[in-house]
């Protein structure tokens, strides 16, 4: 089985970026990510600093608001408005889960299209449903960048995702059913009869439904490429930090009967990052009346 791995993809990637935000810079253009993070979820506190770092790398600017628990709705709303009319900044991600009662879906909806470089918002996944997508949201966009850089079929080919989230599975499986990409897709969830049946169907099987190494070796067909979103923290006493990461997919125990796969840790993870930074220079850029970049 091939191993499928974000480090032979995404470093390029992140190149391509930077020398992208210097020739913005040369011609004036500035290029800022305003992050926000509600609370102390210690899985979001590392996805925040992991973003800061990478903004960083890539010679983007970034700022980012870390607030207590306890803020209310009213002032959250409050900042996402003054990013909104804060020319400086081109895109604003909140990162969520927001802890209670905060409500995400009208904190989500504050943002301004333009800015909304994760493409949470109902107006930029309704561009994308309609097949005009300005942001691709960035999980599903680097699952894409998997697919094309090694050049795995899609076109008429049977893809399964497990997993209907907004972030996820549904903007992937309406992606994957437009041009080019073309395939056959099943969207799967927790309420889908004879599971392992269905992903059994799969030219090409895509978890992300957070359930530790649900996906095992009699839900693959033989020969099928398999892509794991899960990232789940379980119980392990002899990983010195009594916990270790794993997906949703059993990668050792699929081995034997898929062709290629990406592990977890080392796959899917980085990618995430990357194309939220290739959002946040299209940001830019279209507030500046230019095109998307090519990658
Ligand atoms: N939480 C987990 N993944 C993401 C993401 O891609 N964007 C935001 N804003 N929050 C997240």
């Amino acid at each position: 089985m091939q191993r499928l791995a974000g480090k032979d993809i995404f470093p390029q990637v992140q190149a391509k970026l930077a020398e992208e935000v210097a020739r913005l810079s040369e011609s004036g253009i500035s290029v800022t990510l305003a992050v926000i993070l509600v609370g102390e979820d210690p899985a979001s506190q590392i996805y925040v600093a992991s973003k800061e770092r990478t903004c960083g790398e890539l010679g983007i600017g970034s700022l980012v608001t870390r607030l207590p628990a306890e803020t209310t709705q009213a002032e959250l709303l409050e900042l996402v408005q003054q990013y909104n009319e804060d020319p400086q900044i081109n895109g604003i991600l909140v990162q969520v889960p927001l802890p209670a009662p905060l409500d995400e879906d009208e904190v989500l909806q504050a943002i301004s299209p333009d800015k909304d470089v994760d493409c949470f918002h109902p107006y930029n996944l309704g561009l994308l449903t309609a097949g005009l997508a300005r942001f691709v949201p960035c999980t599903p966009f680097g699952v894409l960048q998997f697919l094309k850089h090694h050049q795995i079929p899609t076109s008429g080919k049977k893809i399964v995702i497990l997993g209907r989230s907004n972030i996820f599975g549904r903007p992937m499986s309406i992606l994957l059913s437009q041009k080019p990409w073309d395939a056959t897709v099943t969207l799967c969830h927790s309420r889908t009869q004879n599971l392992a049946e269905e992903c059994r169907q799969a030219d090409i099987l895509i978890a992300a439904i957070g359930k530790p190494m649900l996906v095992t070796k009699d839900f693959i067909k033989p020969g099928a490429v398999v892509i794991d979103v899960g990232i789940n923290r379980i119980a392990d006493p002899n990983h010195p930090k009594g916990s270790r990461v794993v997906g949703d997919v059993d990668y050792e125990g699929i081995a034997s009967v898929a062709s290629a796969a990406t592990p977890v840790p080392g796959g899917v993870g980085i990618s995430t990052i990357a194309m939220l930074m290739y959002n946040v220079v299209n940001a830019a850029r279209f507030a500046n009346g230019l095109e998307a970049f090519e990658l």
